[in-house]
Order: C-alpha cells, then structure tokens, then sequence
C-alpha cells in the first residue's frame, strides 16, 4: 500500500467538476475605442463575460456591434483600452511579448472569416505551419497535417493550393490549420459567413464534434440564426455591450421558431 493519503472518491469528483466547471475565458469590463479621423468609434463598451472550459459559445449581433472587436481581444490580438481578459485565469496584458506568442500558438485555434490561407502554399503547408512555429519537426508536422486535413474530409486535396479549392474546403483547411497544435480555445469568426448552408452546417458540426470528443471550448461569432443550434450560449451583443444571453435550453423553441418564420418569409 503506499503511503498516500487515501482520497475519497467524492473528493476526486468534486475537483473534476470544479476543473470543469473553471472559466477558460473571462472578459472583465472590455472597453476598445478606436479614434478615426476625428471620430471616437467606441467598439466595445465594457463587455463582462466568463465562458467555462468545453462550453461552444455563439455571439450574435449586428454588423459593427463589436464581436470581430471582441474576438481579437480574448485573442490576444489586439489591446483593451480598459478591462481585462484571463485566459485560464491569467490576465493576457500581464504576459510578456514571448508568453503572449506562445498562448496564441498553443492555446488559441483562429478560424477567420475570410480562411486566411497562404495562397501560395499548400493545403498541407498551410496547415503544418502553427505546428513549425511551435518547433515540432517537419516530418512529425506532416503526418499530423495530413490525418487533420483528412479529418475535416479533405485528405484527398491536401496538395493543392487555396485558389485552387472552393471556399467551404478553404474553410476546413482552416480549421485543420486552427487544431494543429491542439487548442483549448477555437475562436471561430463568422467560420460559415462565406459559406452555403449545408457547407457551413459541415463546418459547425466538425466544431461540435472536437467540443464534444476532445473538450475544446468553441467560441464562434455568427449573423445566421441557423447556425446556433449546437450552441450552448447565444451572447447578443448591441452597440459593443452584452444586450442578452440565451441558454440552450430557451434556444431550441427559438430556433425552431425563427426557422419557421424564415419559410415563411419565402
Ligand atoms: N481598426 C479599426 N479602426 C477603427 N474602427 C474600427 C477598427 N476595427 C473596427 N472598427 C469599428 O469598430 C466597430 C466594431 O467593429 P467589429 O469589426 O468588431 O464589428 P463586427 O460585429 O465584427 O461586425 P461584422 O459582423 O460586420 O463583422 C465598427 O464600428 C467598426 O467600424
Ligand atoms: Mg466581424
């Protein structure tokens, strides 16, 4: 027997959940103001927000509201005016330029609007890159590119270069290139803005799935009310501030509600 306190079952259960259960991203009075030409945009006008580890998130809003605004801050891409971000309750303004870089290419998968790709190099290039950036050797990096490339359906194409793919399969290649060096946090921006239905269905479900099966927390901005269903929160935001937040379980009437009067719009 070893000489380790015995730990209650209890005990262990009680810590999973409280891991669980911890805030991967929280957002204290988030204030960006941008100045342009004489004009005070103001972007975000103190967002608060906790988003627990696993949770798939969709912020809602109008275009202009703030939520690229937002996305660019929890991913430590750009600076608050005033508040903070903790990611993994860690404060991002209190990390150095080094510590910044490495949670951006360990920690955070960045899935754009517009893809982002490199259009002069390969499917399989584009994806192996965050992995060389983190120091993993090419060979190592190529295998793993390719299995990711294959997972989002696109093995058969990994050769090929952007301008060369239509834009739901640039839309996996990014998301294979956002899992490269297995994230936490996907901060997916409009991942299905360029996107026929059914082909940003793909691209929701493949976000679903890596929630489901590896915990990743997904953190998506959306103007499509069809592309909230497997969220857990739907965050609306107006005018830079959090207008109201939806849980699933009030979401599923609503869904099936706005769906409806879509056809009828038809
Ligand atoms: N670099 C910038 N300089 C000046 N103003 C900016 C800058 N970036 C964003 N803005 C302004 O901040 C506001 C919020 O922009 P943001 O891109 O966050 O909106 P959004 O909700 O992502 O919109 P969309 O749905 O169109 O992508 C807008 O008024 C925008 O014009
Ligand atoms: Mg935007």
């Amino acid at each position: 027997m070893s000489d380790e306190p015995a730990v209650n079952a209890e005990d262990v259960s009680a810590l999973d959940s409280e891991l669980l259960a911890a805030n991967v991203v929280r957002a204290v009075g988030v204030t960006k103001t941008y100045h342009l030409g004489g004009e005070v945009i103001r972007a975000l006008r103190g967002v608060t927000l906790s988003i627990k580890r696993g949770e798939y998130v969709s912020i809602m809003g109008p275009s202009g509201s703030g939520k690229s605004t937002f996305f660019n801050m929890v991913g430590g891409l750009d600076k608050p005016n005033d508040g903070h971000v903790f990611i993994d309750e860690v404060d991002i303004a209190s990390l150095d330029t080094f510590e910044l870089a490495w949670l951006r290419c360990h920690k955070i998968g960045y899935i754009f609007q517009t893809f982002n790709l490199i259009p002069v190099q390969s499917a399989l290039e584009n994806v192996m890159l965050p992995m060389l950036f983190a120091g993993i050797p090419e060979a190592d990096a190529q295998d793993k590119a390719a299995g990711l490339l294959n997972d989002v359906g696109l093995g058969h194409r990994m050769l090929n270069k952007p301008p060369q793919l239509s834009g739901g399969q640039q839309q996996r290649v990014a998301v294979a290139r956002a899992l490269a060096n297995d994230p936490a946090i996907i901060l997916a921006d409009e991942p299905t803005g360029n996107l026929d239905v059914r082909t940003g269905e793909e691209i929701i479900d493949i976000l679903s799935k890596l929630k489901e099966e590896k915990g990743v927390t997904v953190i998506t901005a959306t103007h499509d009310h069809k592309m909230l269903s497997a969220s857990d929160r739907v965050i609306y935001v107006v005018d830079g501030q959090i207008d109201r937040v939806q849980k699933r379980e009030d979401l599923n009437i609503t869904v099936g509600t706005i769906e409806e009067e879509g056809h009828e719009e038809k």
